[in-house]
């Protein structure tokens, strides 16, 4: 069954045209309705644009989070969509917000990526902060977003290896990779299958 995305951005939006260059390609069964940023000079935005998508963005900036969620939501009504879909979006989304995504088996409707092996290196400088530490094997985690940072039930995680002569760089480089073949295969099993319960921890879907 074909899925519908809204996908948020804030900056570069690899991932995002790793998911347009899948549905480009026939591989993966959704359409992309909005591509929305908190950036409004996002490159992400121009990106979405080259491939025909409706962006928008509203920036954060000078407004409280519950401002900002409230407009952001004001938007999303004009849109149909089944996932929101976090593509490298740096703001933390209130419990308030994801309330309004609820899936009527509990979890939100609102997936993320994360460039590491959750719950190893949560934050913002996960590739970071794993490099530093001296892991020798590092991953990716795509999963459901609930109400605490990189946290929610795990859809599919993928490790790559830190080769001994990396520099921070090519450790990234390498993870990025993975990233892209990572998420819209993700989203291709959602598209294909839903969401299946039993691969949701409990804590998840007892909200
Ligand atoms: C990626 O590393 C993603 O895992 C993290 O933010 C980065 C976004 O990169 N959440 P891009 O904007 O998709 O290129």
């Amino acid at each position: 069954m074909s899925i519908q995305l809204a996908i948020f951005v804030s900056g570069r939006g690899s991932n995002m045209e790793a998911i347009l260059k899948s549905i480009q390609d026939g591989e993966l069964d959704a359409s992309v309705e909005l591509v929305f940023s908190n950036d409004p000079h996002a490159k992400a935005l121009e990106t979405a644009k080259q491939f025909g998508i409706k962006t928008a963005s509203i920036a954060n900036t000078g407004l409280t989070r519950s401002e900002h969620e409230n407009k952001v939501r004001e938007l999303l009504e004009t849109v149909s969509f089944d996932y929101i879909v976090l593509a490298g979006y740096m703001r933390i989304l209130s419990a308030k917000f994801l309330s309004h995504f609820r899936d009527p088996r509990g979890f939100f409707r609102v997936i993320n990526i994360h460039p590491s092996l959750l719950p190893a290196f949560p934050g913002k400088c996960a590739y970071e902060d794993a490099f530093s530490y001296g892991v020798k094997v590092s991953g990716i985690t795509v999963h459901l977003v609930d109400e605490q940072v990189d946290h929610g039930a795990i859809l599919a995680q993928q490790s790559f290896p830190r080769l001994a002569d990396d520099t921070l760089e090519t450790f990234k480089a390498r993870g990025l990779a993975v990233e892209h073949a990572l998420y819209p295969a993700v989203l291709r099993e959602i598209s294909n299958n839903g969401i299946k319960l039993d691969n949701l921890t409990r804590e998840s879907i007892e909200t």
